[in-house]
């Protein structure tokens, strides 16, 4: 069964139009993340399938059934937000069981719950405390717990994890995606990082003012960018895009390449600059001009190359990309 199905969806604020035919479907158990620059719609798509903001035109199905005029709490979702949003009168406990007070489930319910929740999130220790009284990456763990608990049909997150430093960051990241392989609920995450859509998503939706761009698994993605802009989305440090005329395979195209494709080979077509090493231990970054155009070159392990050194560059053959003066791929 379809999780979510999202048709022809558009959507304006006064004159200006945020969303553009949107389509997109999540089936049961799915991860999906969207994801794109700020200002692209993602919020705002997020809010139209929570029903907290209404489409211009087009519909919205959970499980099935039309929601598109449903009221939030009708849908059968629970939103995570970026702000974690947490009733500072409240401890845990009281937070993670207000909806489920609201929805007058039974006490026992409700305990059984917040103890299933408190364990696969690590808060079995912090359920007396109170928002104040704990960490960012704690309170963050609270709010997904809050969400845990309803037991929704869809999970919606909106950039959950941006409020976090980068190595919390990537521990949340890794726990969000245990608790989506242990409940298997279908899921629908909002983000702007590139990293987090590459390692949570089953399936990418990649988004550029109020337009879907693409749609595929990370590695589709990745290796078959339908355009310019989704190739250099994706990927970090990001595809290196240079005129193809300046290694003569043609005119009025771009040739892109990944920084881990391009290779130093002293035969090589490309004669570089090093303007910038980047030792980061266990992958070298060399960030090279040639002419107007700076590339960088993804190497494994240590190097010992100076700056201002002379390079000459090669490419792995079938690892590179044409693109139209448009930015549709060739
Ligand atoms: N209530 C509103 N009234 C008018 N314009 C709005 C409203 N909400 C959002 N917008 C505009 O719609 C566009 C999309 O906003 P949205 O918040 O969905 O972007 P986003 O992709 O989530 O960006 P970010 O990564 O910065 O969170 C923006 O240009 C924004 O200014
Ligand atoms: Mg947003």
């Amino acid at each position: 069964m379809t999780a979510l199905s999202l048709k022809g969806v558009n959507k304006s604020f006064g004159a200006v139009q945020v969303l553009k035919d949107i389509n997109i479907d999540v089936e049961e158990g799915e991860f999906v993340v969207f994801v794109g620059p700020s200002g692209c719609g993602k919020s705002t798509l997020l809010r139209i399938i929570a029903g907290l903001e209404g489409p211009s035109s087009g519909t919205v199905s959970i499980d099935g059934t039309e929601v598109t005029r449903a009221a939030p709490s009708k849908r059968g979702i629970a939103m995570v937000f970026q702000s974690y949003a947490l009733y500072p009168h409240l401890n845990v406990r009281g937070n993670m069981s207000l909806a489920l007070k609201q929805e007058k489930q039974k006490k026992e319910i409700i305990e059984q719950r917040i103890s299933k929740a408190a364990r696969m999130l690590n808060l079995e220790s912090y359920l007396d405390r109170y928002p104040s009284e704990l960490s960012g990456g704690q309170r963050q763990r609270v709010a997904i717990g809050r969400a845990i608990v309803r037991e929704p049909k869809l999970f919606l997150f909106d950039e959950p994890l941006s409020n976090l430093d980068a190595a919390l960051r990537m521990n949340t990241r890794i726990e969000i995606a245990n608790l989506h392989k242990q409940l298997s609920t279908s899921m629908v995450y909002v983000t702007h990082d590139q990293t987090e859509a590459m390692t949570l998503a089953d399936k990418i939706v990649v988004l550029k003012d109020g337009l879907v761009e693409q749609i595929g698994s990370p590695m589709e993605l990745y290796n078959d960018p339908c355009n310019q802009f989704v190739a250099g989305f994706l990927g970090a440090p990001s595809m290196n895009f240079l005129p193809a005329s300046m290694i003569n395979e043609g005119d009025n195209r771009t040739l892109g390449v990944r920084p881990e494709d391009l290779i130093i080979d002293d035969q090589g077509p490309l004669s570089v600059t090093v303007e910038h090493v980047e030792q980061l231990g266990g992958d070298t970054n060399l960030i090279v001009r040639s002419d107007d155009h700076q590339l960088t070159i993804r190497l494994f392990g240590q190097h010992n190359i100076k700056e201002n050194a002379q390079i000459r560059l090669n490419y792995l053959s079938g690892k590179t990309f044409y693109f139209d003066a448009d930015g549709s791929r060739v």
